[in-house]
């Protein structure tokens, strides 16, 4: 049933390009828009929101923090991002006019089901994005967007990220389609890119064999550092996560600009350090502050593994190791940019010896508070 592979972790990491596909299909129209039927909340009602609050926790959250990116740039509507579990306890404000998004892969994280729950009695709409058909969070949601990666076995989330990633763009595109903003020609141009994607993903996981002897020559690493900025900072803390829960090893994601306030101090000789670059092209300005950051590490004696886009030569002076992904619009690079990171987790956890699929202390749904 692991297809071959030796781990589902290794299976559910390869199916991931039609992962992607098949929660793309029949939501993009022959006339290039996009139709979410499922989402029963009528447009009337959607073009009303005012604000967006999305809960989830782990992996699920990360992906809420990269939707916070795309939703606030093609909707201009304000959105905010908690752990489901600090959400009910701080009094949010929240009426008829805020859509709140509960992202949960399993459907059953009893977190977010609380979350939910308290945003509805404030009465807010509540849409699920959710893995797991029939699962409790989408039953108790108004509305649901399912994804489509199949079932995800491995306790650490994989394939179910980056279809969660794909509903999140999906959700705010088709806002933003709705609401009409002043990025209606992007967001068409972009919704073509995304059918793109599939491939990209495959191209990714095409050239990963020297991720993989990288991880495994890391393995005895007291610990790792991940660094991004705009949607690269969540998959910075995605990698972290995927390392602590694998390989049981100390890692960190930061903002590459917070840096400066802190975290530098810990930079020393050998260091390993992951940094996800901005693309080059559109928002350049991030991409140039990157690059001194990976200079200043590297002056410090951090050992830089740079993830960055084909074409980017401004970072190849101060690469210790290059990753390369394909060119991808900015707030879609976190599909391509995720995957190496989480081969690199998976293989290193496997050179240590530890049981991928099985984590230890770690469960695949959390049903208790
Ligand atoms: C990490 C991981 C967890 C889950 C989290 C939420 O690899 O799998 O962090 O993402 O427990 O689970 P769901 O999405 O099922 O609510």
């Amino acid at each position: 049933e692991k297809g071959g592979y030796d781990y589902f972790m290794l299976k559910e990491i390869a199916e991931q390009p039609k992962a992607v596909a098949d929660t793309l299909l029949g939501r993009i129209g022959a006339d290039g828009q996009l139709t979410l039927d499922e989402v029963r909340i009528p447009d009337s009602v959607l073009r009303e929101i005012d604000k967006i609050v999305i809960i989830a926790c782990g992996t699920s959250f990360h992906a809420g923090l990269i939707a916070k990116y795309a939703i606030e740039h093609w909707t201009r509507i304000p959105c905010e991002v908690e752990v489901a579990s600090e959400f009910r306890y701080r009094d949010p404000i929240l009426d008829q006019q805020t859509l709140v998004v509960a992202i949960s892969q399993s459907g059953e994280s009893m977190d977010t089901l609380m979350a939910l729950r308290h945003a509805r009695e404030q009465g807010a709409k509540v849409l699920a994005i959710c893995n797991t058909n029939g699962s409790t969070i989408p039953r108790e949601s108004d509305a649901v967007l399912y994804t489509h990666a199949g079932p995800e076995v491995a306790v650490a989330s994989t394939k179910a990220f980056l279809t969660q990633l794909v509903a999140c763009y999906l959700v705010a595109l088709y806002l933003g389609q709705v609401r009409g903003t002043k990025w209606g020609d992007e967001i068409t141009e972009v919704i073509r890119q995304l059918a793109d994607m599939p491939q990209q993903v495959e191209r990714v996981l095409d050239t990963m064999e020297p991720v993989r002897e990288l991880a495994r020559s890391l393995a005895d690493a007291r610990s790792v550092l991940f660094l991004g900025r705009h949607v690269g900072y969540p998959v910075a803390l995605e990698g972290a996560l995927k390392l602590k829960e694998l390989a049981y090893m100390h890692a960190e994601g930061f903002a590459a600009g917070e840096l400066k306030h802190g975290p530098i101090a810990l930079i020393e000789e050998g260091l390993p350090v992951v940094v996800v670059v901005p693309s080059p092209r559109g928002r350049s300005v991030l991409h140039d502050k990157i690059v001194s950051n990976i200079q200043e590490i590297r002056a410090r004696g951090a050992r830089t593994i740079v993830v960055a886009e084909e074409g980017d030569e401004a970072v190849v002076p101060f690469a210790d190791h290059l990753v390369r992904i394909p060119r991808t619009p900015v707030l879609l690079q976190p599909l391509v940019a995720t995957v190496p990171l989480q081969v690199f987790a998976c293989e290193l956890a496997t050179a240590k010896g530890h049981e991928v699929d099985q984590p230890r202390n770690l469960a695949k749904s959390v049903t208790v508070e």
